[in-house]
Protein backbone atom coordinates (compact mmCIF):
# COMPACT_ATOMS: atom_id res chain seq x y z
CA UNK A 1 0.00 0.00 0.00
CA UNK A 2 1.21 3.09 -1.07
CA UNK A 3 2.23 5.51 2.05
CA UNK A 4 -0.29 8.53 0.34
CA UNK A 5 -3.24 6.26 0.61
CA UNK A 6 -2.47 5.43 4.02
CA UNK A 7 -5.16 6.89 6.88
CA UNK A 8 -3.85 9.01 9.47
CA UNK A 9 -2.53 7.86 12.85
CA UNK A 10 -1.35 11.04 14.61
CA UNK A 11 -0.71 14.84 12.92
CA UNK A 12 0.89 17.49 14.45
CA UNK A 13 -0.40 21.35 13.63
CA UNK A 14 1.45 24.34 13.91
CA UNK A 15 3.19 22.73 16.24
CA UNK A 16 5.63 24.72 18.72
CA UNK A 17 8.14 24.12 21.59
CA UNK A 18 9.68 26.90 22.91
CA UNK A 19 11.99 26.69 26.36
CA UNK A 20 13.16 30.02 27.54
CA UNK A 21 16.28 29.89 29.34
CA UNK A 22 17.13 33.42 31.10
CA UNK A 23 16.79 35.52 27.72
CA UNK A 24 17.35 33.81 25.61
CA UNK A 25 14.79 31.46 23.85
CA UNK A 26 15.32 28.21 21.91
CA UNK A 27 12.52 26.93 19.56
CA UNK A 28 13.30 23.27 19.96
CA UNK A 29 10.20 22.95 17.85
CA UNK A 30 8.99 25.30 15.59
CA UNK A 31 5.50 25.41 13.46
CA UNK A 32 6.05 21.91 12.86
CA UNK A 33 3.36 20.29 10.66
CA UNK A 34 3.69 16.54 10.48
CA UNK A 35 0.98 13.40 9.45
CA UNK A 36 1.97 9.79 10.81
CA UNK A 37 -0.07 7.21 8.69
CA UNK A 38 -1.40 4.33 10.12
CA UNK A 39 1.53 1.48 9.47
CA UNK A 40 4.35 3.81 8.04
CA UNK A 41 7.95 3.56 9.51
CA UNK A 42 8.88 7.19 9.30
CA UNK A 43 12.47 8.58 10.04
CA UNK A 44 13.21 12.05 11.24
CA UNK A 45 16.88 12.84 10.90
CA UNK A 46 18.41 16.38 11.50
CA UNK A 47 21.26 17.27 13.49
CA UNK A 48 22.38 17.50 16.80
CA UNK A 49 20.07 19.63 18.78
CA UNK A 50 17.88 20.20 15.39
CA UNK A 51 14.55 18.94 17.76
CA UNK A 52 14.21 15.40 16.82
CA UNK A 53 13.98 13.86 20.99
CA UNK A 54 11.22 17.09 21.69
CA UNK A 55 9.19 16.76 18.60
CA UNK A 56 9.16 12.76 19.97
CA UNK A 57 8.21 13.39 23.57
CA UNK A 58 5.62 15.87 22.25
CA UNK A 59 3.78 12.95 20.04
CA UNK A 60 3.97 10.16 22.59
CA UNK A 61 2.51 13.00 25.28
CA UNK A 62 5.03 13.03 27.44
CA UNK A 63 5.54 17.03 27.19
CA UNK A 64 3.48 19.82 26.34
CA UNK A 65 3.98 22.41 23.02
CA UNK A 66 3.84 26.15 23.58
CA UNK A 67 1.39 26.24 20.90
CA UNK A 68 -0.14 24.21 18.17
CA UNK A 69 -1.32 21.22 18.79
CA UNK A 70 -1.10 17.44 18.24
CA UNK A 71 -4.30 14.96 16.84
CA UNK A 72 -4.89 11.46 17.34
CA UNK A 73 -7.73 9.97 16.05
CA UNK A 74 -9.30 13.11 15.24
CA UNK A 75 -8.82 14.36 19.75
CA UNK A 76 -6.46 16.98 20.13
CA UNK A 77 -3.79 15.58 22.76
CA UNK A 78 -3.59 18.15 24.96
CA UNK A 79 -7.17 18.24 25.54
CA UNK A 80 -7.62 14.67 27.14
CA UNK A 81 -8.54 14.41 30.63
CA UNK A 82 -5.52 13.35 32.68
CA UNK A 83 -6.99 9.60 33.00
CA UNK A 84 -7.04 9.50 29.12
CA UNK A 85 -3.90 10.98 28.48
CA UNK A 86 -2.35 8.15 30.94
CA UNK A 87 -4.09 5.71 28.96
CA UNK A 88 -2.26 6.89 25.58
CA UNK A 89 0.88 6.92 26.84
CA UNK A 90 0.28 3.22 28.89
CA UNK A 91 -1.22 1.44 26.41
CA UNK A 92 -1.31 3.13 22.80
CA UNK A 93 2.22 4.48 22.74
CA UNK A 94 5.87 3.23 23.32
CA UNK A 95 9.25 4.92 23.48
CA UNK A 96 12.31 4.21 23.57
CA UNK A 97 14.31 7.11 25.02
CA UNK A 98 17.50 8.25 23.83
CA UNK A 99 19.08 8.24 27.33
CA UNK A 100 17.20 5.01 28.23
CA UNK A 101 16.18 6.35 31.15
CA UNK A 102 15.70 2.91 32.95
CA UNK A 103 15.40 1.87 36.90
CA UNK A 104 18.71 1.55 37.71
CA UNK A 105 17.88 -0.41 41.37
CA UNK A 106 15.70 -2.64 39.18
CA UNK A 107 16.69 -6.05 36.96
CA UNK A 108 16.17 -6.13 33.22
CA UNK A 109 13.51 -8.29 33.86
CA UNK A 110 11.57 -5.93 36.38
CA UNK A 111 12.14 -3.04 33.93
CA UNK A 112 10.63 -4.59 31.44
CA UNK A 113 7.75 -6.17 33.30
CA UNK A 114 7.34 -2.91 35.08
CA UNK A 115 6.23 -1.45 31.69
CA UNK A 116 2.49 -3.74 31.73
CA UNK A 117 1.77 -2.45 35.64
CA UNK A 118 -0.03 0.10 34.21
CA UNK A 119 -1.37 -1.66 31.69
CA UNK A 120 -4.18 -4.22 33.14
CA UNK A 121 -1.74 -7.29 32.50
CA UNK A 122 -2.16 -10.35 35.37
CA UNK A 123 1.35 -10.25 36.99
CA UNK A 124 2.28 -14.17 35.54
CA UNK A 125 1.46 -12.88 32.29
CA UNK A 126 3.55 -9.65 32.70
CA UNK A 127 6.98 -12.03 33.21
CA UNK A 128 6.12 -14.13 30.48
CA UNK A 129 5.76 -11.58 27.76
CA UNK A 130 8.98 -9.57 29.34
CA UNK A 131 10.78 -12.56 29.69
CA UNK A 132 9.96 -13.02 25.48
CA UNK A 133 10.88 -9.93 24.39
CA UNK A 134 14.28 -9.62 26.51
CA UNK A 135 14.89 -13.22 25.01
CA UNK A 136 14.09 -11.99 21.28
CA UNK A 137 16.41 -9.60 22.07
CA UNK A 138 19.65 -11.55 22.95
CA UNK A 139 18.97 -10.92 26.55
CA UNK A 140 18.21 -14.39 27.80
CA UNK A 141 21.12 -14.17 30.22
CA UNK A 142 20.75 -11.03 31.35
CA UNK A 143 17.41 -10.66 32.83
CA UNK A 144 18.63 -10.26 36.62
CA UNK A 145 21.32 -7.76 35.72
CA UNK A 146 20.90 -3.96 36.83
CA UNK A 147 21.21 -1.30 34.54
CA UNK A 148 24.76 -0.78 35.76
CA UNK A 149 25.93 -4.15 35.31
CA UNK A 150 24.60 -4.19 31.49
CA UNK A 151 27.08 -2.53 28.78
CA UNK A 152 25.27 0.42 26.69
CA UNK A 153 24.09 -1.65 24.28
CA UNK A 154 22.29 -3.90 26.24
CA UNK A 155 20.49 -1.19 28.35
CA UNK A 156 19.46 0.34 24.75
CA UNK A 157 18.07 -3.43 24.27
CA UNK A 158 16.17 -3.32 27.45
CA UNK A 159 15.18 -0.17 26.85
CA UNK A 160 13.39 -1.02 23.49
CA UNK A 161 11.94 -4.29 25.13
CA UNK A 162 10.24 -2.09 27.75
CA UNK A 163 8.97 -0.09 24.90
CA UNK A 164 7.78 -2.98 22.60
CA UNK A 165 6.08 -5.36 25.41
CA UNK A 166 2.88 -3.25 25.74
CA UNK A 167 2.74 -4.34 22.51
CA UNK A 168 1.65 -0.24 21.35
CA UNK A 169 -0.10 0.71 18.38
CA UNK A 170 2.75 3.13 17.43
CA UNK A 171 6.57 3.32 18.34
CA UNK A 172 8.93 6.44 18.90
CA UNK A 173 12.35 5.56 18.93
CA UNK A 174 14.64 7.88 19.67
CA UNK A 175 18.08 6.75 18.31
CA UNK A 176 17.46 3.46 19.60
CA UNK A 177 21.12 2.30 18.21
CA UNK A 178 23.35 4.94 18.74
CA UNK A 179 24.79 2.63 21.66
CA UNK A 180 25.32 -0.38 19.27
CA UNK A 181 27.64 -2.20 17.18
CA UNK A 182 26.77 -2.65 13.23
CA UNK A 183 25.33 -6.40 13.98
CA UNK A 184 23.23 -5.27 17.02
CA UNK A 185 21.94 -2.29 14.90
CA UNK A 186 20.99 -4.49 11.56
CA UNK A 187 19.27 -7.23 14.47
CA UNK A 188 17.40 -4.02 16.12
CA UNK A 189 16.72 -2.52 12.35
CA UNK A 190 15.07 -5.92 11.14
CA UNK A 191 13.33 -6.45 14.61
CA UNK A 192 11.46 -2.63 14.26
CA UNK A 193 11.07 -3.41 10.49
CA UNK A 194 9.21 -7.24 11.00
CA UNK A 195 6.69 -5.20 13.58
CA UNK A 196 6.49 -2.28 11.41
CA UNK A 197 5.25 -4.98 8.32
CA UNK A 198 2.83 -6.57 10.91
CA UNK A 199 1.23 -2.89 11.27
CA UNK A 200 3.39 -1.25 14.10
CA UNK A 201 3.72 2.24 13.12
CA UNK A 202 7.34 3.04 13.88
CA UNK A 203 8.36 6.71 14.15
CA UNK A 204 12.62 6.80 14.08
CA UNK A 205 14.64 9.94 15.12
CA UNK A 206 18.39 9.25 14.07
CA UNK A 207 21.74 10.28 12.75
CA UNK A 208 22.55 7.14 11.18
CA UNK A 209 21.36 7.94 6.94
CA UNK A 210 22.54 4.43 6.61
CA UNK A 211 19.53 3.05 9.33
CA UNK A 212 17.17 5.63 7.54
CA UNK A 213 18.04 4.70 4.17
CA UNK A 214 17.89 0.50 4.68
CA UNK A 215 14.56 0.12 7.20
CA UNK A 216 12.09 3.59 6.71
CA UNK A 217 9.50 4.31 4.01
CA UNK A 218 9.63 8.11 4.39
CA UNK A 219 12.11 10.43 5.94
CA UNK A 220 11.42 13.85 7.16
CA UNK A 221 14.20 16.58 8.24
CA UNK A 222 14.59 18.90 11.23
CA UNK A 223 16.58 21.80 11.18
CA UNK A 224 16.66 24.41 14.04
CA UNK A 225 13.21 22.98 15.31
CA UNK A 226 11.77 23.32 11.31
CA UNK A 227 10.66 20.55 9.30
CA UNK A 228 12.72 21.53 6.45
CA UNK A 229 11.45 18.28 3.99
CA UNK A 230 9.21 16.21 3.50
CA UNK A 231 7.36 13.34 1.51
CA UNK A 232 10.17 10.70 0.14
CA UNK A 233 13.09 12.22 1.15
CA UNK A 234 16.18 12.38 -0.76
CA UNK A 235 19.31 10.89 1.17
CA UNK A 236 22.76 11.87 -0.37
CA UNK A 237 20.52 12.22 -3.75
CA UNK A 238 19.05 8.99 -3.11
CA UNK A 239 15.54 8.55 -3.50
CA UNK A 240 14.87 6.22 -0.37
CA UNK A 241 10.82 5.61 -1.73
CA UNK A 242 8.79 2.93 -0.39
CA UNK A 243 10.06 -0.53 0.67
N1 LIG B 1 14.99 21.52 28.91
C1 LIG B 1 15.55 22.30 27.99
N2 LIG B 1 15.81 23.60 28.23
C2 LIG B 1 16.34 24.41 27.31
N3 LIG B 1 16.68 24.01 26.07
C3 LIG B 1 16.46 22.71 25.77
C4 LIG B 1 15.90 21.79 26.70
N4 LIG B 1 15.80 20.58 26.10
C5 LIG B 1 16.28 20.74 24.85
N5 LIG B 1 16.68 22.02 24.64
C6 LIG B 1 17.21 22.58 23.40
O1 LIG B 1 16.29 22.33 22.36
C7 LIG B 1 16.96 22.01 21.14
C8 LIG B 1 16.45 20.69 20.62
O2 LIG B 1 16.87 19.63 21.51
P1 LIG B 1 16.57 18.10 21.17
O3 LIG B 1 17.02 17.31 22.33
O4 LIG B 1 15.17 17.96 20.73
O5 LIG B 1 17.54 17.86 19.90
P2 LIG B 1 17.87 16.50 19.13
O6 LIG B 1 17.60 16.75 17.69
O7 LIG B 1 17.18 15.37 19.77
O8 LIG B 1 19.45 16.38 19.34
P3 LIG B 1 20.38 15.05 19.46
O9 LIG B 1 20.53 14.53 18.06
O10 LIG B 1 21.67 15.57 20.01
O11 LIG B 1 19.71 14.10 20.38
C9 LIG B 1 18.43 22.03 21.48
O12 LIG B 1 18.97 23.25 21.05
C10 LIG B 1 18.49 21.90 22.98
O13 LIG B 1 19.63 22.55 23.50
MG1 LIG C 1 17.82 13.70 20.73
Amino acid sequence: MKSMTRPLWLRTVELCRYYRRGPQQVRAVDQVNLDVKKGEFLGIVGASGSGKSTILNLMAGLDTPTSGHIEVDGAVLGALSRRELATYRARRVGMVFQAFNLIAHQTALRNVELALYFNDTLPRERRHRATEILQQLGLGDRLDHRPADMSGGEQQRVAIARALVKKPEILFADEPTGNLDQANTLQIGDLLAGLNDQGLTVVLATHDLNMARRYVHRTVRMDYGRLTESGRARLNGEETGER
